[in-house]
């Protein structure tokens, strides 16, 4: 189900002000992106020094514009161009400093003149001390801009503060803010929808542009690290999976536009920021929040997890003593939970028999095969699993699987192609399968 985002086509301009909670930003502009805007960002100088423009002339794949005296390249003024073209302007976290400005007209800045400039709606989410928030200065001029000006003020929320107090003006949970900004827009048309009204984007083959955009307004589905299988309350079986490649693939696709749920069992490496995160501990925890996910539906499922075949067939409720005896475990198959997605998705019932596919368009699947030795059986997996892609890899072979920061994998494709690529970078091995993830939801789209 490739729906559109609820942003698809618009253009937010997302102004940034020197506050530290600036670095939310990023998320920010990750969410407007997953829902399918395209955004340019305007920073004021101070903020400039919470977060870094280079980060976000990345996510946005457009130069930052965060000087007010600067021109385009081809001579236009920045500001204008972006004030006639966004759908909506976010200030967001906007400082106690931006807001007096603002509410003055004093136009020293990108975002205070943008917003001078434009006819679209402003969205605006405060953030600061509690203290400040209160002044009466800072409500005098919260009230210009949401009475004289028509702003929506998604106002701050009450939380720990960067100063150590608790109080209200913590920046608003970033749904909020992408909400009201849906909201503001309403069924306006779009304003200008020819790229060529709009902001530059950064160059092709500029580094800053290197991450295509070619997930926007997809839903990914990752799953990623090993299961646990319990033997009694303090013990499982488990297996060496870092979850690093797994987590590499949800950054990418993340920094790629998509919106990402990772469901993820153990885990030795920091989980990645910006997407939904579903823990689960064991191969049946980790098939039902998947048939969840089936449910609701995604665009591509990437199955990098180290499912245990077998796990304990009755896990004891009380932690086992130690025997000179030993202790024999019986062990029973987990579901291959691929293998029940794949066939779920080509309309295959349990019997063989056909049944209405669980999601129209078929998403695309990816699953991994970790083989020692040769990859041969790599192929065969492509069939018992019903999936598109297969991501193999010698994990025996030196700087290639578990616990390495590289992976040497060949990606099988259903149409009996073969790609071997060298040792390269877990990050670089997610970008190269998410290449031809993008290409074939691409081709899914256009024969449809
Ligand atoms: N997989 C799964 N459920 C399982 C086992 C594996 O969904 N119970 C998935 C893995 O996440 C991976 C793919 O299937 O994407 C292949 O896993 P692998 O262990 O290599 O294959 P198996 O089918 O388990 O075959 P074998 O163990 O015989 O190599």
């Amino acid at each position: 189900m490739n729906q559109p985002g609820r942003l698809t086509g618009r253009l937010v301009a997302l102004g940034i002000t020197g506050s530290i909670a600036a670095f939310k930003a990023v998320d920010l502009l990750r969410l407007f992106r997953a829902e399918g805007a395209d955004v340019v960002v305007l920073m004021t100088p101070s903020a400039t020094r919470f977060v870094a423009p280079l980060t976000l002339a990345a996510l946005s794949r457009r130069p930052v514009d965060a000087d007010v005296l600067d021109l385009l390249p081809d001579g236009r003024i920045g500001h204008v161009i972006t004030a006639d073209a966004a759908d909506v302007v976010v200030v967001a976290p906007a400082t106690a400093h931006w807001l007096g400005a603002m509410a003055h007209g004093l136009a020293a800045d990108v975002v205070t003149a943008t917003c001078l400039a434009t006819s679209a709606p402003v969205v605006v989410g405060p953030a600061m001390d509690g203290e400040m928030y209160a002044h009466p200065a800072t409500q005098a001029n919260v009230r210009i801009l949401r009475e004289e000006f028509g702003y929506r003020i998604v106002e701050p929320e009450t939380g720990g503060l960067a100063s150590g107090q608790v109080g209200v003006g913590r920046l608003a949970a970033l749904e909020r803010i992408v909400d009201a900004a849906i909201d503001a827009i309403g069924v306006r048309p779009i304003r200008k929808p020819d790229p060529a009204d709009r902001p530059p984007r950064l160059p092709d083959g500029d580094d800053a542009a290197r991450d295509a955009d070619d997930l926007v307004g997809r839903h990914v589905v990752v799953t990623a690290g090993g299961t646990a299988e319990p033997i009694d309350p303090v013990r499982y079986i488990g297996n060496r999976s870092t979850g690093a490649m797994g987590i590499a693939v949800c950054e990418a696709a993340r920094d790629r536009g998509a919106r990402v749920t990772l469901i993820v069992g153990t885990a030795s490496v920091a989980l990645p920021q910006g997407m939904a995160i579903v823990r689960v501990e064991t191969a049946t925890q980790m098939r039902d929040a998947l048939l969840e996910q089936l449910a609701s539906g995604f665009d591509a499922l990437i199955m990098s997890a180290a499912v245990a075949d077998f796990r304990p067939a009755a896990p004891s409720v009380l932690k086992l003593p130690r025997t000179p005896a030993g202790l024999s475990l019986e062990l029973v198959a987990n579901p291959d939970i691929l293998a029940e997605i794949g066939r779920r998705v080509r309309g295959i019932g349990e019997d063989g028999a056909p049944v209405p596919p669980a999601l129209t368009p078929a998403p695309v699947l990816v699953g991994f095969a970790a083989e020692t030795g040769s990859i041969v059986r790599a192929a065969a997996k492509l069939a018992t699993k019903r999936v598109d892609f297969v991501v193999a890899n010698d994990v025996a072979e030196t700087g290639s699987g578990f616990g390495t920061p590289t992976n040497r994998v060949t990606i099988l494709a259903a149409d009996g192609t073969e790609d071997a690529l060298p040792i390269l970078p877990k990050r670089e091995v997610a970008e190269r399968i998410l290449d031809r993830v993008g290409a074939a939801l691409a081709g899914r789209d256009a024969s449809e």
